[in-house]
């Protein structure tokens, strides 16, 4: 699956040739990510970034979801992906990360909206989930940028760092997403 956004940005299903590169881009930002993402600590070689590879790849096989690579003027930039999809429920949620040189010019909210487009368009669900950490103002202006509905505070919802932080979770409707496109 590749998806053209414009001439500089596109998304492009994650394969093993792109595991030394990617790998990099994780090690150059350890620091940035290390705040948000717990599999970060995990990733300690290219053969962890294998790893995470080889299940998202299962996982697409199955249909529970995919990850694609946000290329940027040919360079990996980050990573956006569902994180698995309930097909009795028809909902899905969205996860991403940017390396930190990549953030503040637009790629992860114009990523986030045509992959919301695709679930919908493509996929048929009927709900997008994008859940973020309450001290995550960054990664919340992004569902809140494209309009997603804010369900709700869930109380300590994650435990990383050796401590529970709130969740907020956000989610997109079809027929909402349909009547703004319209
Ligand atoms: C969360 C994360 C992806 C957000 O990155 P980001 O750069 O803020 O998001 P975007 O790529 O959508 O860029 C938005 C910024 O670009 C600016 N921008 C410029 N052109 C824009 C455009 N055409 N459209 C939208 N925003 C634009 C916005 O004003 C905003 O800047 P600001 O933060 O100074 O207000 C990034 O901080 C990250 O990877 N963090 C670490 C991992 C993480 O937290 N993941 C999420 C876990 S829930």
């Amino acid at each position: 699956m590749n998806i053209i956004i414009d001439k500089n940005l596109k998304l492009e299903l994650i394969s093993l040739s792109h595991a030394d590169e990617l790998y990099r881009l994780t090690d150059d930002n350890r620091k940035f990510l290390n705040k948000w993402l717990p599999w970060v600590k995990q990733t300690n070689n290219v053969s962890d970034t294998k790893d995470f590879i080889r299940n998202s790849i299962k996982k697409s096989k199955e249909k529970n979801g995919f990850d694609c690579l946000i290329i940027y003027n040919n360079k990996i930039a980050g990573v956006i992906g569902l994180v698995e999809i309930n097909k009795a429920r028809n909902v899905t949620e969205i996860g991403y990360w940017l390396g930190e040189k990549y953030t503040g010019i637009g790629i992860m909210t114009k990523s986030c909206k045509v992959l919301t487009d695709h679930c919908f368009k493509e996929l048929k669900l009927n709900r997008v989930i994008i859940k973020c950490e309450i001290s995550n103002k960054a990664s919340q202006h992004i569902p809140e940028r494209l309009g997603y509905f804010k369900q709700g505070v869930m109380k300590r919802d994650s435990f990383y760092n050796q401590k529970y932080e709130d969740n907020v979770q956000y989610s997109m409707f079809k027929r909402e997403w349909n009547k703004d496109s319209e």
